[in-house]
């Protein structure tokens, strides 16, 4: 990798040129992941690179877009735009300038958004100063497309930068609650409203919806996975994969009887780590069922979601599932809940506020009972955002993924910033 710590120190600007290429060095180089990754350039040789790398085979997976403006185009367009994995910004600003500029980006950008900053001074001082204050990698202008690769390669693909995807597991209280509605619907949340990549895998192999809300027939998908669970790897995984949309990626249930679906206990656990290795989230729809594999299923993913109707039996359901995720995941936190089919006529309910009282868990949202929206949406292979987008149902599904993602809020306003403390942490 061409950083600084290689390199004589020398203070001379770096001529603007594309260097020629030694391909030799690209074969080194992994597939990179499904990560978006957005560079602002200044000079025409470093755009002309990007544009370069992003054709080649190894960034297939990858979305990347080369604007020009450098950081100060980078400030304005994040302002109202969701930050992508990873921003490359070049920069012929030296010192306290560079390190002001940066600052702003700080403060349109996601916490985990990474940085690389292509600047001119080839000063180790620099380089420690940028790493210190977080940014990913500092390149030094002109770069070739095996120095960009193996860069991107190493914030996303080197296992010592921690795992790329994180894994959300939905599971209802009850079946029928609309765990699953609710479970596609962030899936789609996410990949639309935030850009970011999201692979869904259906885990009700007999029953699963996925197929016909994303209006997907693929031919294959989880049962193929499971049933090679031992050679699962990122090749195999791809081909199984339905794309629904720019950022969104099915591992469909075959919803076939064919089979019995039994499974021992770890059936899914090697999957789902090829999957978060592909993918910045991987949504998992877990059925309303306590086998070994489900229950290593929502002891396996990062962030558990419980979606509950309100009634006695949820209740009853919900609570014991959060007493036993609290034993099986004593370092995490509580699993979060949604509150759905609020205002069933005629049905009598459990206030929300009683509901709650006793589990210590407050919902992220409640969910009203809209049987024309759901139906359509359910029976068009559509998603209640496509089906009208200005319901107020469609604003939780974004405000649903917004906090399971931790991102700042989609809303043409200017989103909460972070401050440089919070681009500390990103270098592991
Ligand atoms: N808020 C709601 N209002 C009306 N119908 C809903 C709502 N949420 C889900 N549904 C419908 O309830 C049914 C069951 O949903 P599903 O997601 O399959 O439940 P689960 O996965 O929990 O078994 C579906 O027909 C779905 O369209
Ligand atoms: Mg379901």
């Amino acid at each position: 990798m061409s950083n600084l710590a290689e390199q004589p120190l020398e203070n001379e600007p770096a001529p603007e040129r594309v260097v020629v290429e030694d391909t030799s060095q690209l074969a080194e180089i992994r597939p990179i992941p499904r990560v978006t990754i957005q560079a602002f350039c200044e000079s025409e040789a470093v755009s002309r690179t990007l544009e370069l790398a992003s054709q080649d085979r190894r960034m297939a997976k990858a979305h990347v877009k080369v604007h020009t403006g450098g950081i100060p185009a980078a400030i304005e367009f994040y302002d109202s735009a969701p930050t992508p994995n990873l921003i490359i910004v070049e920069s012929r600003l030296q010192g306290a300038e560079l390190i002001e500029e940066l600052s702003k980006l700080a403060e349109v950008c996601d916490a985990e958004t990474k940085v690389v900053v292509v600047g001119t001074i080839n000063d180790i001082v620099v380089y420690r100063d940028l790493i210190a204050r977080g940014v990913s990698e500092y390149l030094v202008a002109p770069v070739t497309m095996a120095d960009v690769m193996s860069t991107v390669s190493d914030i996303f693909v080197n296992p010592e930068n921690g795992v790329l995807g994180r894994t959300i597991a939905f599971i209802g209280a009850k079946g029928g609650c609309g765990s699953s509605t609710i479970c596609h619907n962030v899936a789609w949340a996410i990949s639309s409203a935030y850009e970011n990549d999201v692979v869904l895998a259906d885990l009700d192999l007999a029953f699963g919806t996925a197929n016909i809300n994303l209006d997907q027939d693929p031919p294959q998908g989880i049962a193929e996975a499971v049933y090679s669970a031992d050679r699962v790897d990122d090749i195999l995984l791809d081909r199984l994969l339905a794309k629904c949309a720019e950022h969104l990626s099915l591992l469909a249930a075959p919803s076939t009887l064919d089979r019995t679906y039994d499974f021992e206990a770890k059936a899914f656990n090697q999957i789902m780590e090829v999957a978060q290795r592909g993918a910045p989230y991987v949504i998992v729809d877990v059925p309303q069922q306590w086998t070994g594999w489900t229950k290593e299923v929502l002891s396996f993913a990062d962030t558990v979601v419980i979606t509950a109707c309100p009634e006695l039996t949820n209740l009853r359901n919900t609570k014991n599932l959060i007493d036993k995720l609290g034993e099986l995941r004593p370092n995490d936190p509580k699993p979060h809940l949604i509150m759905n089919q609020i205002g069933v006529p005629k049905r009598p309910e459990i206030g929300v506020a009683d509901f709650v009282a006793s589990l210590s868990v407050e919902p992220i949202t409640t969910i009203p009972f809209e049987p024309a929206l759901f139906g359509s949406a359910a029976n068009n292979g559509q998603m209640i955002s496509e089906v009208d987008p200005k319901n107020a149902i469609s604003g939780s599904f974004n405000m649903i993924a917004q906090v399971l993602t931790g991102k700042a809020e989609i809303s043409g306003e200017k989103k909460s910033s972070f401050n440089l403390r919070a681009l500390l942490r990103k270098k592991k």
